[in-house]
């Protein structure tokens, strides 16, 4: 199978900049649209996360048929983006982090393939059906972590190389007292989409890491929480973005022994 890597873009990285093949995946869970490109020296299966307008809310994406759609066309790694809000001021709108656990307090979404209903091959040749449960140790994959680590410093960017991503359904934003039970739960991000992503991911054995670009301090650290300043935030941090994930493209590997996903 060809090696090639998957890119989920989250709010505000919507499409590659050069040209791509717009394929759409039938999976048993849905359709999915990737875009098919090459990106820092690697081939790139592109998704956009909430479709290039913006209209799949974060409660609505289909999990499943994307990190599907991604496994079946070959792909072992995944790295993708994520906009959060910020629990801890010592992380400001802005800051880029590389989040290594997570706190799930999402409710209504599908975010297992293991619901009795389907088998699954994995690339091994492995099949997989029934009751499964996978190890979450390390949730995010620390091997495309320390890819991103580096690639940060490089470009010198204010970028940090750990944080627990709180999870939330969405699409509403947070109250204030939710954000100050999740800090002292030791929250440090807050996001609707990510872990969704990396359970299914790690259900099919694939490696994923997520850029998480703080948008906004979360609720209640500031008058109020304003969509167009989010939007004013991203605006401002998408050219480094892009070139951040060019240079991790150039520097990660397709698999790794450095990591057990
Ligand atoms: N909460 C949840 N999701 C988000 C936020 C937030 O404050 N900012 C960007 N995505």
């Amino acid at each position: 199978m060809a090696q090639i890597i998957g890119i989920i873009g989250g709010s505000g990285f919507y499409k590659p900049d050069n040209d791509s093949q717009k394929k759409t995946i039938n999976t048993p869970f849905g359709d999915a649209t990737v875009h098919l490109t090459q990106l820092g020296n690697k081939d790139v299966a592109f998704i956009t996360r909430h479709g290039v307008k913006h209209s799949i809310p974060p409660h609505l994406v289909n999990y499943r048929a994307n990190i599907y759609a991604l496994h079946h066309l070959g792909v072992s790694r995944i790295i993708s983006t994520s906009a959060v809000g910020s629990i801890i001021k010592e992380i400001p709108p802005g800051s880029f982090v590389i989040p290594d656990q997570f706190i799930d307090f999402t409710i209504g979404r599908p975010k297992t393939f293991f619901d009795g209903k389907f088998d699954i091959t994995l690339h091994s040749g492995e099949k997989r059906s029934g009751v499964i449960h996978i190890d979450l140790t390390n949730p995010y994959c620390p091997d495309i972590g320390n890819v991103i680590a580096t690639a940060g410093k490089e470009l010198k960017m204010d970028i940090h190389e750990k944080g627990v991503y709180v999870c939330t359904e969405g699409p509403r934003f947070e109250t204030p007292a939710e954000i100050n039970s999740f800090r002292i739960l030791g929250g440090t991000l807050v996001g609707m989409t990510s872990v969704s992503e990396c359970i299914l991911a790690r259900e099919l054995g694939m490696c994923y890491s997520t850029i998480s670009i703080v948008t906004n301090l979360a609720a209640g650290m500031q008058d109020k929480i304003s969509v167009s300043d989010f939007l004013k935030t991203f605006d401002g941090k998408i050219v480094e973005l892009r070139k951040l994930v060019e240079k991790v493209l150039e520097q990660v590997t397709f698999v790794s022994d450095k990591c057990d996903c």
